[in-house]
């Protein structure tokens, strides 16, 4: 038994060719059409999905602000914080820097201090033992705020982790080592140092050299050892401006 060919199927001369091909064009032009309309529609939901995320964003951002405000941090302390964690992250793992929720997380990290009452948020002077369990509540609560937001998930492990230590004496789960997650860790000694070279209502700032000096003295126990290792080489490449509002080549 011979196999039955295309033109054995379909003649040539059949008399309903053209009116199949007329179909088989119109079928084409109608899936290029819905095709069209499907990129359009995809890219109306990628744009209104972009504006969403930006505003909840923003939100998160203004309320950030707001703790910065009420809290004994100097002004501008999140968007250095941010800075130095992220020009940091890019020396110790550049893939860190491609997840934009690792920098927010950077930015968020305190958001939790949103549920710590005010009068110990704003105290002048050192917290009693009370009000220091009350205040190591914030990246818990932070973690809890941030984690519903889907796009934000990423920053919920930094958020949670931001005050743990090394040699597992932090805070909340007294993780130790590499258990705590690298951003946390590279964080941590972004945060310290620049808490450490700021002016605070009970303290005046310390000078780079002793800061750095610290920051060295707490690696093993406070501080991964190889993040702050690379954090004291960038700096002394590139110190920070005096009034450290901005870290000069090294973002
Ligand atoms: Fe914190």
């Amino acid at each position: 038994m011979t196999e039955l060919t295309h033109a054995e199927a379909v003649p040539l001369d059949d008399p309903e060719m053209p009116a199949v091909h007329e179909q088989l064009i119109v079928f084409a032009r109608e899936l290029g059409e819905l095709y069209r309309l499907e990129r359009a529609r995809s890219s109306e939901l990628e744009k209104v999905l972009e504006r969403l995320q930006e505003s909840y964003l923003a939100t998160m951002k203004s309320l950030a602000q707001v703790i910065e405000a009420k809290d004994q941090t100097t002004h501008g302390h999140l968007e250095r914080t941010q800075a130095y964690g992220i020009a940091l992250a890019r020396r110790i793992d550049p893939a860190l820097v491609d997840r934009p929720a690792v920098g927010y997380g950077f930015f968020l990290h305190d958001i939790g201090k949103v549920g710590i009452p005010e009068h110990i948020l704003g105290k002048e002077g050192p917290l009693d033992a009370g009000e220091w369990d009350v205040m190591r509540r914030h990246p818990v609560l932070g973690a809890q705020i941030v984690a519903p937001i889907s796009f934000l998930e990423e920053a919920v492990e930094l958020i949670r982790h931001h005050h743990e230590w090394f040699d597992g004496t932090g805070y909340p789960d007294r993780l130790a080592g590499e258990e705590i997650p690298l951003e946390a860790r590279i964080f941590s000694v972004a945060d310290s140092f620049d808490a450490m070279t700021s002016d605070r209502p009970y303290r005046r700032r310390m000078e780079l050299a002793p800061a750095l000096d610290e920051i060295t003295t707490g690696a093993g126990t406070q501080f991964d050892p190889e993040v702050v290792k690379v954090f004291v080489e960038m700096v002394e490449a590139a110190p920070p401006s005096d009034d450290h509002r901005h870290l000069r080549a090294v973002v």
